[in-house]
C-alpha cells in the first residue's frame, strides 16, 4: 500500500531499549507480542520532541492552558464528545488512573466487575490495590466469530456479587469489539440501577477499522457521566507509550476529587515534558498520519483474515473493530493456547500472546499484533502456517 508514512520500513529497534527486538535473544525473532507499533511516529511528534529536546532544562513539568485545549478538542472532533478542561486530569499512565480509581472507589466492598477475556493487566491491578475481581464473560458465537455481552449475567453478577466498580475495555482488547451504542446503554441502564461506578478504559478508542464509530461511555447522556472515569491516551495510535501520558476525564467534580486524591498520593501527575509536547503534536498535527496508520492496519487484518481462511482451515480470526490485536481462534489445533504458543515460539521464533492469560474464555485463542510492517507479518503468517500444517489438527 502506497503511504507517505513509511509504515513499510522495518525499523531496527535495537539500541533502544524498547521491548521486542532488543535484546540478543530476539535474533530472528518475530515478537507479535505487546501492544505496541512497529511503525515510526508521526513526523510532527519527532519535530516537537527534537523542538523540546533543544532546551537544555528537563525539569519537572506543569501543564500550559493549550494542552487541554489538544486533549478536548481531539474528543470533539473524533468522538464527537464535549469535555470540559476541568474535567481533565494529566497522568502518566492509563494503568495509574485505574489503580487510583480502584484506591478512590473500593471502600469496604471491594467488588471489581471485568469481562474476560480481557487486557490481563486489569486482573494484575485490581488484585495489588487490594480489590477482587469477578467476572462477566463475553460470550463467543462460534460460527460469527463475534463476541458479544450477556447482559443478564452483567446484571445478575452485579447484584450477587455486590459489585461497586465496573472496569470497561472500550474497544476491547483482546476481542477487537467497538461496543455499539446499544450494548453501552445496555450496560450503562444496569450501572444506574445498581450505583456502580464505571472506569472506562478507552486507550485502544483511536485506532478503529472501517464502519466502526468510537462512542465515549461518558458521552451517553449527563447521568452517566456522573458514573464515570474515562481514561484517555494518546500512546497505542501514536505509538508512544515510552513518553508515559495520559488522562483521566471525570465529569462529576466529586467523583474527581476522590479520583484526584489518590492520583496525588501515588505521584502519578507528574508528567513528562516529552509526553506533553508529543501529545500536543499528536493530537494537533497528526490526524491525517493516524488515518493512514489505521488503514495500513485494516489492509494487515484483511490480508491476515484471508491468510487464515485460504490457508489454516478450521482456524479464525474474531472480526476486527478496533485495537490493531487481531484474535485468533485456535481450537481446531486441540492444543491449548499455552501449548501451541510454546511451540510457535520455540520453532518458529513467532510470540504473539497466549489467550489464557486474558482469563479462561481466552484459552483456545492468541493474540497477534497488528501494527507491523507487511512483510514482517506476510513472514509471521509463514511461520504460523509451517507449525499449524505440520501439527495437522483435531476434527472440531
Ligand atoms: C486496555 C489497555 N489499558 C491500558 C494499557 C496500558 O496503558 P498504560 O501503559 O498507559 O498504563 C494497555 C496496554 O496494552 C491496554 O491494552
Amino acid at each position: 500500500m502506497q503511504s507517505i508514512y513509511h509504515f513499510d520500513e522495518c525499523i531496527d529497534r535495537r539500541g533502544t531499549g524498547c521491548f521486542k527486538w532488543d535484546n540478543p535473544n530476539s535474533v530472528g525473532k518475530l515478537p507479535m507480542h505487546v501492544a505496541d507499533m512497529d511503525f515510526a511516529v508521526a513526523p510532527a511528534i519527532t519535530r516537537a520532541i527534537a523542538r523540546r529536546a533543544q532546551h537544555p532544562v528537563y525539569g519537572y513539568t506543569q501543564i500550559m492552558p493549550e494542552y487541554y485545549d489538544s486533549v478536548c478538542g481531539w474528543q470533539k472532533r473524533r468522538h464527537g464528545w464535549t469535555v470540559e478542561r476541568d474535567w481533565v486530569i494529566p497522568v502518566i499512565g492509563v494503568l495509574p488512573i485505574v489503580a487510583a480509581a480502584l484506591r478512590a472507589l473500593c471502600g469496604e466492598d471491594r467488588t471489581v466487575m471485568v469481562q474476560p477475556p480481557v487486557y490481563d493487566c486489569f486482573y494484575h491491578c485490581i488484585e495489588r490495590n487490594h480489590c477482587r475481581f469477578v467476572c462477566n464473560d463475553l460470550v463467543l458465537d462460534r460460527r460469527a466469530h463475534t463476541w458479544s455481552v450477556d447482559l443478564d449475567d452483567f446484571e445478575r453478577t452485579m447484584v450477587r456479587e455486590h459489585v461497586s466498580v465496573f472496569v470497561l475495555c472500550h474497544p476491547h482488547n483482546p476481542v477487537g469489539r467497538v461496543w455499539t451504542r446499544a450494548e453501552l446503554e445496555g450496560m450503562a441502564e444496569m450501572c444506574i440501577r445498581h450505583d456502580v461506578v464505571v472506569i472506562s478504559d478507552e486507550i485502544h478508542s483511536d485506532i478503529l477499522m472501517p464502519g466502526h464509530r468510537h462512542i465515549p461511555f461518558a458521552s451517553l447522556d449527563p447521568e452517566v457521566a456522573a458514573r464515570t472515569i474515562t481514561c484517555t491516551s494518546p500512546s497505542k495510535p501514536f505509538n508512544m507509550a515510552g513518553l508515559q501520558i495520559a488522562n483521566a476525564c471525570i465529569s462529576n467534580p466529586a467523583l474527581r476529587a476522590r479520583v484526584m486524591e489518590e492520583i496525588f498520593a501515588s505521584n502519578a501527575w507528574i508528567v513528562n515534558p516529552f509526553g506533553v509536547v508529543a501529545l500536543m503534536a499528536a493530537y494537533d498535527e497528526s490526524e491525517a498520519w493516524l488515518d493512514a496508520c489505521n488503514a495500513y492496519i485494516y489492509e494487515n487484518y484483511r490480508y491476515f483474515d484471508t491468510f487464515v481462511r485460504e490457508q489454516m482451515p478450521g482456524y479464525a480470526l474474531s472480526p476486527l473493530e478496533g485495537t490493531y490485536l487481531a484474535w485468533l481462534d485456535i481450537a481446531q489445533s486441540g492444543m491449548s493456547s499455552e501449548e501451541l504458543y510454546d511451540i510457535l515460539s520455540r520453532e518458529t521464533g513467532l510470540k504473539p500472546c497466549v489467550g489464557a492469560n486474558y482469563g479462561a474464555p481466552g484459552r483456545d485463542f492468541l493474540r497477534f499484533n497488528l501494527a507491523l510492517p507487511k512483510s514482517r507479518l506476510v513472514d509471521g503468517c509463514r511461520r504460523l502456517c509451517s507449525v499449524v500444517r505440520r501439527i495437522g489438527g483435531h476434527d472440531a
